[in-house]
């Protein structure tokens, strides 16, 4: 293939490794390898000065030598406000991802000859609206079109669906990745994939088990250096422990035992660890996993009695520790699958992308419909006629990953009107309700004597549970209005709210004041950084040397 800016890929930015794919002319997807042969490149990056960036396996050593400039598990931070400071210059989560993306563009322009525009970047099934557009923004600072933004395990279900004709089947895509978990029920067929709900953590992931070995080595190391060896200072060694501890996990997924020798602080140890002694160490870490795998199941329940799971897909690299088939056997009786748990959420996301431009040029103002839309990407990118109508078949339907609310005043305590005010959350469409949602009421009133104005707040459940408390939801910066210049008011007076998600993540919001008539309309995109501010980072991320 040479015109790679034909081509569209799938991304998937992953907490720890990253991966790029496009689908070959005979409709299959392929990954891209990167500067060393890989088709995983670790998401680390080195801020090597101000104008030099390397990204991957040599970000990752440079950890050792140069803990201080470097940033690892970016996406345990996207969304978040959290910023990073090199040479003078400030970063956000979405600027520093948009590094990575950058890089893993050019291995795939250099694998495809052809530049990289068009793209699908995926992300966890659990990741809030805030998250999920801090990717779509990390996408665009990297000067990508992003076409589209998949949950991880819809893309997964895709490849497994297109490499096995999976049909009519219930899957619960089972993804442990390097920092985060989610369990997602998936109805696939022929010509639809439905999240039905999920749940996950997004603070659990291999990273976790690294960090278990690497105290229990530490301990081991300890235990045989002489007490006056003060190796905690011996900042070298102990970011080269992290990296053996994860080469070591690596290896207990095949061997039942390892030898590692250690040096630090000038002391050398050998120490030795058993694949049982790990899993002991770690058995809380698993638990977890089952206890929303559990919850997970209840959802189901609830959302549709009876249904059994046909399918259990392993996806995400920390499933290859043999203790997760092994204990999913043991609690539910199931036969899990491993399916590419490296891979196969970035050959999805290609395939997804794919039944994206198709529709995105069906859609398009003088376009004939989607067989001509079908004919003309054939054209494009040498792909069989066949294949794309197939693709663009399948329609993907999701649910919404977190709560949303307005703020409202507390009145379950009778006392309420002769307090101060206390504010709480109330929840309008929720967690694992099918997209687009069926409009949402509330009723609700005025809070003081001759109100004059009503302020709407919009938030969105930042836990795993949508509790009422504020602390526990994210104010949605766009979501806030004001109806104004009513007459004074009753106390009382009733205020009426309308909310509607649609299946792209467009949160409609309406609040009338009946009597008079007077509304207030919010559209969001929820979003944390605005277009300016994105455009102002795209033009620095294009200004900086990113390498492999
Ligand atoms: N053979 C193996 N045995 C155990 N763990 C492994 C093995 N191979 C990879 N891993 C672990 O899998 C994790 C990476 O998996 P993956 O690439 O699916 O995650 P990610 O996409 O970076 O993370 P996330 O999906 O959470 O964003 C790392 O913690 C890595 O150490
Ligand atoms: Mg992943």
């Amino acid at each position: 293939m040479s015109d790679g800016d034909l081509q569209v890929f799938g991304i998937d930015l992953g907490t720890t490794y990253s991966a790029i794919a496009y689908v070959d002319e005979t409709g299959r997807p392929a990954v891209c390898r990167n500067t060393d042969s890989s088709e995983t490149t670790p998401s680390v990056v080195f801020f090597e000065n101000e104008s030099n960036v390397v990204v991957g396996s040599v970000a990752k050593n440079s950890a050792i030598i140069d803990p201080d400039r470097v940033v690892s598990l970016i996406k345990r931070q996207m969304g978040s406000e959290a910023e990073f400071e090199f040479d003078g210059s400030t970063y956000t989560p979405e600027s520093i991802s948009a590094l990575i993306l950058k890089q893993l563009a050019q291995d795939a322009a250099a694998h495809t000859g052809g530049e990289v525009a068009r793209a699908v970047i995926t992300v966890p099934a659990y990741f809030g609206m805030q998250e999920r557009s801090a990717t779509k923004q990390a996408g665009t600072i990297a000067g990508l079109d992003v076409i589209g933004i998949v949950p991880e395990p819809v893309a997964a279900a895709l490849h497994y669906e297109a490499t096995t004709g999976a049909d009519d089947k219930t899957i619960l895509v089972y993804d442990l990745g390097g920092g985060t978990f989610d369990t997602t029920v998936i109805r696939v067929s022929t010509d639809e994939i439905v999240v039905v709900c999920t749940d996950g953590d997004d603070h659990l992931g291999g990273a976790d088990w690294d960090l278990r070995l690497r105290n229990h080595l530490l301990a081991k190391f300890q235990e045989q250096a002489p007490d006056d060896v003060e190796v905690e200072d011996d900042e070298e060694f102990l970011q080269s422990l992290a990296t053996t501890a994860e080469d070591t996990k690596k290896q207990l997924s095949k061997a039942e035992s390892r030898a590692v020798a250690l040096r630090g602080a000038g002391v050398s140890a050998r120490v030795e660890v058993s694949r049982a002694q790990f899993e002991t160490e770690t058995q809380d870490l698993l638990d977890k996993t089952v206890d929303i795998v559990k919850r997970t199941l209840a959802t189901l329940e609830s959302k549709e009695p009876g249904t059994k799971i046909d399918e259990v897909l392993l996806v995400g690299g920390a499933t290859k520790m043999p203790a997760v088939t092994e204990r999913l056997r043991a609690e539910f009786g199931w036969d899990p699958k491993l399916h590419d748990p490296d891979l196969a959420v970035a050959k999805g996301a290609a395939l997804y992308a794919l039944g994206r431009v198709v529709h995105r040029e069906a859609s398009e103002d003088g376009a004939a419909g989607v067989s001509e839309a079908v004919r003309n990407v054939a054209q494009q990118t040498g792909i069989s006629v066949r294949a794309l109508e197939n693709l663009a078949a399948k329609q993907t339907r999701n649910v919404l990953p977190k709560a949303f609310g307005v703020k409202v005043v507390d009145s379950s305590d009778p006392d309420w009107r002769s307090k101060p005010l206390q504010h709480i959350v109330k929840h309008m469409v929720h967690a694992n309700d099918s997209l687009p949602t069926e409009e949402r009421t509330l009723e609700t009133a005025t809070v003081q004597e001759g109100q004059t104005g009503v302020s709407i707040e919009l938030y969105e459940q930042s836990g795993v549970v949508a509790g009422p408390d504020l602390a526990e939801n994210k104010e949605i910066s766009e979501g806030k209005g004001l109806i104004d210049g009513l007459p004074p008011m009753p106390i009382g007076s009733p205020v009426n709210i309308r909310m509607t998600v649609d299946d792209e993540g467009l949160l409609e919001l309406t609040a009338t004041e009946p009597s008079t008539g007077k509304s207030l309309d919010i559209k969001v995109r929820v979003s944390v950084r605005s277009d300016e501010e994105v455009q102002e980072a795209a033009k620095k991320i294009a200004g900086i040397t990113v390498s492999g």
